[in-house]
């Protein structure tokens, strides 16, 4: 028994019993300041959720990039009910059960053409590890055992596992454990300049030579030993940062060129966002490999996947022992029955209700929306593509971040939840939205804007 619990960490919840908020070490969260000052939720439906103390919020980022077809889907409900019921869980080792192959087969639908082939995980952390050890699996499949260089690229953000910080580019995501990340990692710069496209409306203009650095990696290192790219077509977590035109094409043609194998993280842009099913359709340049987790079954259960060109595939099982496994990989709930039934209900939700088209409708408006906030106090930039945008601030001098975590605070309490990272405040609301709830969203974020100094 523990008796140290501090009376801070004790809060009412909404039933009027007490919540012990000591044992809980929350993820990506200052602890203290949380547990001194707690945001609750309890409840959601469609695009708001209700704060424990009964206020309605509406969720401006699709809960963290991954609630695309808005809270509470009656169908999701259902199919994770029903499976719960008749198998709870499977083996995924030399067993199988159909709605795995099922859910393979409706994620596979959307994929860019040839991306059918699908290993399914539990998170995106997962799919990105998964995804690169895919990668040098293929070349040493084929022969090139010796390409196992990774390229990631500044302020990329791939997830928490060793193989995604170390081609990740956050560096206080990698300071503690720098010692100890993956070898044979280098990146490319990352494309944000503030000096060259502040106020952007979409992609922008400047900054395709940037894709060029990575001639000058492989030169450096070369490219017989590069096994794969990896980058975010659209950079989420580390402040939405957008590919400037011509940027994604140029890496596909140099990987085309040396052999090397291009990694694109959806793990954000996955299943709508951009108002397509994926970034590397709304950009029209295809990877070898996709990772996405997410929305792939509106974040009901967790489940991340990797979608594998039939090359990659291929090359991999087709050379592998007859008798034999042939990727030494996965996870005790790869394809996890309650996973997959809800993978498979969300996805006829896009189907039946066209959501990923609904966002490229919705594009515009939140684009409208948004930059009616340039002018504001200490608005340094707004940028926006598809159903996402960004608002930067000016930092506080010796205050990296503060400006904005007080601004995401005061949007919480007027009633609406954003996401910051450093100085940006992000949005993605879902795929439902409306433009009425653009118009709360922002008219809020104005307030809460000028009411912090
Ligand atoms: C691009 C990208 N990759 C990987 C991840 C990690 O996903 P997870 O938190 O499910 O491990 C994220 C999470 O936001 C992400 O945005």
């Amino acid at each position: 028994m523990n008796d140290m619990t501090d009376d801070i960490n004790l809060q009412n919840t909404s039933a009027g019993t007490s919540l012990d908020l000591s044992n809980y070490w929350m993820p990506f969260t200052a602890n203290k300041q949380f547990k001194a000052a707690p945001r609750l939720l309890k409840r959601a439906k469609g695009m708001y959720y209700t704060s424990v103390d009964d206020r309605q919020v509406i969720d401006a980022v699709s809960g963290l990039w991954c609630v695309n077809a808005g809270h509470g889907r009656e169908e999701i409900t259902q199919a994770v009910t029903k499976q719960i019921a008749e198998m709870d869980y499977a083996p995924s080792f030399q067993m199988g059960h159909p709605i795995a192959f099922e859910a393979a087969t409706h994620v596979a639908k959307v994929m860019p053409k040839g991306l059918d082939r699908i290993f399914f995980t539990n998170s995106g952390s997962e799919s990105v590890d998964t995804a690169l050890k895919i990668a040098l699996a293929y070349h040493r499949a084929r022969g090139e055992g010796q390409r196992t260089r990774l390229i990631g690229r500044e302020r990329g953000y791939h997830g928490v596992g060793f193989g995604g910080i170390s081609v990740g580019g956050i560096s206080p995501n990698r300071k503690a454990f720098s010692a100890n990340l993956i070898p044979g990692v280098d990146h490319l710069p990352h494309t944000h300049s503030l000096e060259h496209m502040a106020f952007s409306r979409g992609q922008p203009a400047w900054g395709a030579h940037l894709a060029d650095e990575l001639e000058r990696i492989v030169a450096l290192h070369d490219p017989s030993t590069i096994a794969a790219v990896i980058v975010e077509p659209m950079a989420g977590s580390a402040g939405v940062l957008i590919p400037p035109q011509g940027y994604l094409q140029r890496l596909r043609e140099i990987c085309d060129k040396y052999g090397i194998l291009l990694i694109f993280d959806e793990v954000i842009t996955g299943f709508g966002r951009l108002g397509k099913a994926t970034a590397s359709e709304y950009f029209g340049v295809t990877p070898d490999l996709i990772t996405m987790a997410k929305a792939i079954n509106n974040a009901s259960v967790p489940m991340g996947a990797v979608a594998a060109s039939r090359k990659v595939h291929d090359t991999i099982v087709d050379n592998g022992p007859g008798n034999g496994i042939e990727l030494f990989h996965g996870y005790t709930y790869s394809a996890h029955p309650l996973a997959a039934a809800a993978c498979i209900a969300t996805q006829k939700i896009y189907q039946k209700e066209n959501l990923f088209e609904r966002a490229a409708s919705m594009a515009p408006k939140l684009e409208q929306a948004i930059h009616s906030l340039k002018g504001e106090p200490h608005v340094i930039d707004i940028r926006n593509l598809g159903l996402v945008g960004a608002i930067e601030l000016q930092p506080r001098e010796g205050q990296p971040g503060a400006r904005a975590y007080e601004t995401f605070v005061k949007c919480f309490e007027m009633g609406v939840m954003v996401r910051y990272t450093g100085d940006i405040l992000a949005f993605a609301p879902p795929l439902i939205v409306e433009d009425k709830h653009i118009d709360e969203i922002f008219s809020t974020v104005r307030k809460a804007i000028r009411s912090v100094a």
